[in-house]
């Protein structure tokens, strides 16, 4: 039996190029090229679909890739493997629990969920760090609002930002007291929210060390846009640039120790840790467990870890087939 595989994709101009899925790479680039020749090596049928376009269970647009056509679209089943990778704005609170739904409904298929649900749910919100926290790891500390709100404004400082959000968007930084006024101009429930220490490294970046299982793989550094110094978001979608790095052997020990952490209550599969230095010692500024983007590009190692990635994937695919 061929093996199957649907990647979730943003699909660019649907209306205006109706018989072919053009793949939008704005956002996170092309690293999935190379992961689709390797699942294309092992003889797997590949689909794009848009997550944007799922419906009573089903993608109404399902591209197959090798055959470069669009097909009926049907229920996916335990026979098949998904990977939740681009989803162009499913953080936006308009849409989350759309996703939500389609995640449940995906997982009763008894389809194959890259990454895990389960690690899927705890990691959408930005409360993930709580159980870091929790478990004494180097955080960046976050807290409730209403919690640190008194302490807000006198000499420390901290970023307010969703609890489910991507890209830096929605993020307040709380340098003075006046600034309390942004935190009470939000329309939104401040519930919605997490307050976290500023990490004062911030502006000397932020490192991502991505991870295949718990093996390390490699590395990026993200500045913030150097013109713009009170700008903190590394993120590339906010001026933030992208190299590649290579981490301290301390780097990569804090990283993996995260990893261990997480994995012990959470599978993963492919994850990001992204942290910045914090009085000269590296915290987490968060996890990234739901479709990091790869940068392995960015990197050098594109195919590279596309090899390592599919290999590690096929193995957990086949396990499940033969469930
Ligand atoms: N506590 C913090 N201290 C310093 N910078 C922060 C902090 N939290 C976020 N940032 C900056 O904002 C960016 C976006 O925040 P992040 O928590 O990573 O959310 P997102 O999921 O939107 O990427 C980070 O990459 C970092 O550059
Ligand atoms: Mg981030």
């Amino acid at each position: 039996m061929r093996k199957s595989i649907y990647f979730t994709l943003s699909r660019k101009d649907q209306d205006k190029i109706p018989n072919t899925f053009v793949v939008d790479n704005k956002v996170g680039g092309d690293d999935y090229t190379f992961w689709i020749k390797e699942f294309e090596k092992k003889n797997y049928d590949i689909y794009f679909v848009n997550w944007d376009d799922y419906s009573n269970q089903i993608f109404l647009n399902t591209y197959h890739y090798n055959s470069s056509k669009f097909v009926e679209p049907k229920k996916l089943t335990p026979e098949d493997a998904i990977f939740l990778y681009k989803q162009e704005g499913f953080l936006l609170p308009e849409n989350i629990s759309r996703f939500h739904r389609m995640l449940d409904e995906i997982e009763l298929t008894g389809a194959f969920i890259i990454n895990n649900p389960k690690t899927i749910r705890w990691n959408i919100s930005k409360e993930h760090l709580y159980y870091l926290m929790e478990n004494d790891a180097k955080v960046c500390k976050a807290y409730e609002v209403k919690d640190v709100i008194n302490r807000v404004g006198s000499g420390e400082k901290f970023v307010v930002k969703p609890k489910i959000a991507s890209r830096g968007d929605g993020l307040i930084l709380i340098n003075f007291k006046e600034d309390l006024n942004k935190i009470k101009n939000l329309e939104d429930s401040l519930e919605n929210y997490v307050a976290q220490e500023l990490c004062n490294g911030i502006r000397e970046g932020e490192k991502s060390l991505f991870f295949i299982g718990n093996n390390y793989s490699h590395a990026v550094l993200k500045v913030p846009n150097p013109d713009n110094k009170n700008e903190i978001r590394c993120n590339k979608s906010a001026g933030g640039i992208v190299s590649k790095y290579e981490p301290t052997e301390e780097e990569i020990e804090y990283s993996k120790g995260i990893m261990n952490l997480i994995s012990k209550k959470y599978p993963t599969m492919y994850s990001r840790i992204d942290f910045s230095y914090h009085n000269n010692e590296p915290h987490i500024i968060e996890a990234e467990l739901l479709n990091p983007s790869a940068f392995a590009i960015f990197a050098r190692v594109g195919e590279e870890f596309a090899i390592k990635l599919v290999n590690f994937l096929d193995k957990l695919i086949s396990k499940h087939l033969t469930k």
